[in-house]
């Protein structure tokens, strides 16, 4: 459950269903569906095995499997993308909570999207609320990783995820019946595949990528707590077939309101803190509440597993505590994601940085010493499937190059 809590996240509410009607509804799905089966999952299995193998963080288990050499040093990048990711990642949690505390004053009744935009503008450039609202998000990350593995984020994920899971299906029940909505599920849904280019292709497979949080080691440090009769194979299908019917459902909850009151579909900032306070709030007090509920333990339930990505680090290796280094990550994170609040560019190039080039490297790096490296019996043990080790082996770096060039172009 922990696994699905990081994967499912405000990539899967802003991103997945608008990429979906922009790139050719249900054909975007098929080509989304191939590439998180035969490229994205095959890299959840090498990062898992590399974790379950060696129960280390991310850095040691890079040691361990590749010893006395410099290459060794390549495990720091994981966790730096972690970090990254966390500290601007915890300035959109922040504005989530901003949000929630906003709709339960019912701070969006009778506004139009001209005056939300306001509302955002006036949120993302305000140096005390932008800077408040990220380090509490950050404060509850730290408070649930210092509890522990199985009392804090075990226990979070259990309880949450399926709270979070009703919520989507709840509103896209709600969504789906409001008048005028059909042209969103059919925006989601009619197949049009001229649209399926190159571009789509590697839109998706950055999406399936980010989606299942891989390469940043959030899966290997996870999977380092398996027990041995845990199965790599179960746990990878189990989080990236519920990570998709997550991200479609968000699709249900969120395009077809979009639609039912007349406005064009938009992805990222723009859609969850303007479009849709509106739009929900039209339809109820409950509606805004319940939607900023569910972007907050998305956006916790993710962010909890950069933080210990980190934490695992300095407690293997630095040998401090658990609390202690969960201090230590919350203040340094605490002041990258102070220039990601006050500096938009920073934020800018944060994303880019973590998501086209430090993922990338990582999960070229995990795929190669799995597919290379460890002995094929070893890996065979983990995973018994000899498709998927093929696919390690030979297909995800070839198919990784191919998306790193085709983004950074
Ligand atoms: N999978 C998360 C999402 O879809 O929003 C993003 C993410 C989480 C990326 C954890 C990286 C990570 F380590």
């Amino acid at each position: 459950m922990a696994m699905v809590g990081s994967a499912v996240g405000l990539g899967n509410i802003w991103r997945f269903p608008y990429m979906v009607g922009e790139h050719g509804g249900a054909a975007f799905i098929i080509v989304y569906l191939i590439c998180c089966f035969i490229v994205s999952l095959p890299i959840f299995f090498a990062e898992a095995v590399i974790g379950k193998s060696t129960h280390k963080d991310t850095f040691g288990a890079i040691e361990e499997l590749v010893p006395g050499s410099k290459v060794k040093n390549i495990g720091y990048l994981p966790i730096l993308a972690s970090f990254i990711i966390l500290s601007f990642y915890s300035v959109v949690g922040g504005w989530s909570l901003d949000y929630l505390i906003r709709a339960l004053a019912g701070g969006f009744n009778g506004r139009s999207i001209a005056e939300a935009k306001e509302i955002f503008a006036g949120v993302s450039s305000s140096p005390l609320e932008n800077v408040s609202c990220m380090l509490v998000f950050l404060g509850v990350t730290a408070l649930i990783v210092v509890a522990g593995v199985n009392k804090g984020i075990g226990r979070f994920s259990k309880y949450s995820i399926p709270v979070l899971f009703l919520m989507m299906v709840g509103m896209a029940i709600f969504s789906v019946r409001l008048p005028g909505a059909g042209k969103g599920v059919e925006y989601l849904l009619r197949p049009d595949f001229s649209k399926l280019n190159g571009k789509a292709v590697a839109a998706a497979l950055g999406q399936s990528f980010f989606s299942l949080s891989l390469g940043v080691g959030t899966i290997l440090t996870y999977a380092s707590y398996m027990r041995e009769e845990e199965s790599i194979l179960r746990t990878g299908w189990w989080t990236a077939i519920f990570d998709t019917i997550f991200a479609i459902i968000a699709g249900f909850a969120i395009m077809p309101a979009v639609f039912a009151a007349g406005i064009e579909p938009s992805a990222g900032p723009s859609l969850v803190f303007e479009t849709l306070p509106v739009i929900f709030s039209k339809l109820g007090f409950l509606l805004p509440v319940i939607f900023f509920i569910a972007i907050l333990i998305a956006a916790l339930s993710s962010s909890i597993s950069m933080l210990e990505v980190v934490v695992t680090w300095l407690v293997d290796q630095k040998k401090t505590s658990r609390g202690r280094a969960s201090l230590v990550v919350f203040l340094c994170a605490a002041i990258l994601g102070t220039l990601c609040a006050l500096v938009p560019r920073v934020f800018g190039v944060c994303d880019f940085v973590s998501s086209n080039v430090l993922m990338m490297i990582g999960a070229l790096v995990f795929a190669m010493i799995v597919g290379w490296k460890i002995p094929r019996e070893r890996v065979m043990e983990l995973i018994p499937s000899r498709f998927f080790y093929m696919l390690i082996r030979h297909v995800v770096p070839i198919m990784i190059l191919a998306i790193a060039i085709t983004n950074l172009l």
